[in-house]
C-alpha cells in the first residue's frame, strides 16, 4: 500500500512525487509515455524555449551582427541540426527527472493509470498487461491537450498544433495561426525568424487578450515592425488540407467571409483538461462542463483522498502553477498547512522582446472599481538597452491610489521572464510602489526600468526620463 500515488508526471505530478517522498511518505509515480516530464517537457516548455533561442540566435547573426561590427557570410538555417539540439536538451531534462525519481526513491510504474476505485489504480502498460497498485492518497496530474473548435480539427499533417510545429521537417513559406494567445506568438516567432511568412488570425481586438490591454497594443507594433500580419477580429469558420496548402476561411468584423491560404495552419485556441482514460467514474471523482476536476482550496476532489493539481484543474495552465500545486497537495496529505497565493503567479511569453506579468491588469482594476495610479517607463531610455541594441519595450507599474500597494506590473522587456520575479517578491511581501523605488538598483541592467516605473507610479517623478 503507497501513502501516495501521483497519476501523470508533468511538473505537476513528479513535484508532488518529489516532495511526497521528502515528507517520508510510500510514493508511486504512474506515466503512461516511455519519458517522464509531460507536456511541459516533451511537447511545451522546454522545446518550445529551445527553438526560440535557437531562431532569435539566427535572426541575431542575420540582423544585428553586422551593426555590432561582427561580419558573418550570409547565416543559413540547419533545421535538422536545430531541431535535433532541441530532442536532446529534452531527454536531458527528461533524464533529470528519472534522476530525481530514483534518488528519491519513487517507484515509477508506466502504463494508463485507471481508477478502480479511490485507492485502487489499474496500470495498463503498452503492451497490454495489467497490474493493480494501492494508495491511501492519489494525485491526478494529468494535464491537458490542445483544443480546437468545430471545423479546425488538426490532421497533424498540414493542419498542425503545437506538439507538430516543435517536430516540423521544413521552414513553412507561410504559416498561418490561428489564435494571438501564447503558443502561437511563441512558435509564430520561431518560424517568422527563421524565415516564414507568418499570418495570425484572431477573433479578438487585441493580440495576448487576457493580459493588460497596454501589452497587445504595444507588441503588436514590435510584431509588425518583424513582419507579422494580422488578421484581427476574425472568427475562423473552416480550415482545410487541399493537398500541398491550407486553407483557412474566416468571418470578418463585418461579417464578410475571407479566404487565407498558407502552407501549414498552426491551431492555438487554447488547450483541455485531459482525463481520457482515468476513469474518473471508478473514484465517484467530479469533473465541471469544461472537464476540469472540481477542487476545493486544499485541491481534494469531492472524493477526500483524491487530490487534483495543475492543468486538470481551475486555473492558469502554466508549469510553475502545476508545481506549486504538487508541493501543496504533497504537504496538506502529510498534515502541514501549505499555501499558494493564485494572485500572484507570474506569466512569461517568451517572444523577444519577453513579455510578463504579475497581478491586477488595468482592465480588472477598473471592472473591480479599485482606484489606481499607473506609472511607466520605456525600455529605450535606458543605457543597458542601448548597449545591447535591444530597446524596445517598457514597464508599467499599477498601485493602489490610496495606500500606494503594487497591485500589477506589467512588462514587455528583454529578459522580462527574470524581472518579473522582483515584481512578484515585492507582492508577496505587499511592498508599495515607493518601496520598490527606493530600493537601489544595479546600473546599468533592465532592473531600472522597475525602479523608474515605480517612481513614476509613486509621486510622478521619474529619474531618466
Ligand atoms: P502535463 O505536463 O500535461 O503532464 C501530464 C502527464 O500525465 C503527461 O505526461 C501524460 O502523459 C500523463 N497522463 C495523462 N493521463 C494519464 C493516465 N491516465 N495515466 C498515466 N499518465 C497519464 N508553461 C509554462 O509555465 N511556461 C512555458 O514556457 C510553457 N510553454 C509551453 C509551450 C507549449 C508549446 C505548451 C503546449 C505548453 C506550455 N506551457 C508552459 C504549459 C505547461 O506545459 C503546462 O502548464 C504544464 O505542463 C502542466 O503540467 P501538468 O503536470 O499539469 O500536466
Ligand atoms: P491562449 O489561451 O493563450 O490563446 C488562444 C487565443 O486563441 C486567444 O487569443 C483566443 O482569443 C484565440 N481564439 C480562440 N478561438 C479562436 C477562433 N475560433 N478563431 C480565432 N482565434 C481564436 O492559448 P494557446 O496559445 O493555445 O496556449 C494554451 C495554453 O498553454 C496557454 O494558455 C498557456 O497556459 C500555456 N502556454 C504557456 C506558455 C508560457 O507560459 N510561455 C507558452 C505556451 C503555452
Amino acid at each position: 500500500m503507497y501513502d501516495v500515488i501521483v497519476i501523470g508526471s508533468g511538473p505537476g505530478g513528479y513535484v508532488a512525487a518529489i516532495r511526497s517522498a521528502q515528507l517520508g511518505m510510500k510514493t508511486a509515480l504512474v506515466e503512461k509515455y516511455a519519458t517522464l516530464g509531460g507536456t511541459c517537457l516533451n511537447v511545451g516548455c522546454i522545446p518550445s524555449k529551445a527553438l526560440l533561442d535557437s531562431s532569435e540566435h539566427f535572426h541575431n547573426a542575420k540582423h544585428t551582427f553586422q551593426k555590432h561590427g561582427i561580419e558573418v557570410d550570409n547565416p543559413k538555417v540547419n533545421l535538422k541540426q536545430m531541431m535535433e539540439r532541441k530532442d536532446e536538451v529534452i531527454s536531458q531534462t527528461c533524464d533529470g527527472v528519472k534522476f530525481l525519481m530514483d534518488k528519491n526513491k519513487i517507484d515509477v510504474i508506466h502504463g494508463i493509470g485507471t481508477f478502480v476505485n479511490n485507492t485502487t489504480i489499474e496500470v495498463i502498460s503498452e503492451d497490454k498487461k495489467k497490474s493493480k497498485i494501492e494508495g491511501k492518497n492519489i494525485i491526478i496530474a494529468t494535464g491537458s491537450k490542445p483544443n480546437y473548435f468545430p471545423g479546425m480539427e488538426p490532421d497533424k499533417k498540414r493542419i498542425i498544433t503545437s506538439t507538430e510545429a516543435l517536430k516540423m521537417k521544413e521552414i513553412p513559406g507561410k504559416l498561418l495561426v490561428i489564435g494571438a494567445g501564447v503558443i502561437g506568438l511563441e512558435l509564430g516567432s520561431v518560424y517568422k525568424r527563421l524565415g516564414s511568412q507568418v499570418e495570425v488570425i484572431e477573433f479578438a481586438k487585441q493580440i495576448l487578450p487576457t493580459m493588460d490591454l497596454s501589452i497587445g497594443k504595444d507588441f503588436t507594433k514590435i510584431l509588425k515592425k518583424e513582419g507579422f500580419k494580422f488578421h484581427m477580429e476574425h472568427r475562423v469558420q473552416t480550415v482545410k488540407n487541399t493537398g500541398k496548402k491550407v486553407l483557412v476561411t474566416a468571418l470578418n468584423k463585418k461579417g464578410i467571409e475571407v479566404e487565407i491560404e498558407g502552407d501549414y495552419c498552426l491551431v492555438a485556441v487554447g488547450r483541455k483538461p485531459f482525463t481520457e482514460g482515468l476513469n474518473l467514474k471508478g473514484a465517484g471523482v467530479e469533473a465541471n462542463d469544461r472537464g476540469q476536476i472540481i477542487v476545493n482550496e486544499h485541491l481534494q476532489t469531492n472524493v477526500p483522498n483524491v487530490y487534483a493539481i495543475g492543468d486538470v484543474v481551475r486555473g492558469a495552465m502554466l508549469a510553475h502553477k502545476a508545481e506549486e500545486e504538487g508541493v501543496y497537495a504533497a504537504e496538506f496529505i502529510s498534515g502541514q498547512k501549505p499555501h499558494i497565493n493564485h494572485n500572484l503567479i507570474p506569466g512569461v511569453v517568451y517572444t523577444w522582446p519577453e513579455i510578463a506579468a504579475v497581478g491586477k491588469t488595468e482592465q480588472e482594476l477598473v471592472a473591480d472599481n479599485i482606484e489606481f495610479k499607473s506609472g511607466s517607463f520605456p525600455i529605450r531610455a535606458l543605457g543597458r538597452a542601448r548597449a545591447s541594441m535591444d530597446i524596445n519595450g517598457m514597464i508599467k507599474i499599477l498601485a493602489d491610489k490610496t495606500t500606494d500597494e503594487i497591485l500589477g506590473v506589467h512588462m514587455i522587456a528583454p529578459r522580462a521572464a527574470d524581472l518579473i520575479m522582483e515584481a512578484v517578491t515585492a507582492m508577496e511581501y505587499r511592498a508599495s510602489a515607493e518601496d520598490l523605488a527606493r530600493i537601489c538598483h544595479p546600473h546599468p541592467t533592465y532592473t531600472e526600468a522597475i525602479k523608474e516605473a515605480a517612481l513614476s507610479a509613486t509621486e510622478n517623478r521619474p529619474l531618466h526620463i
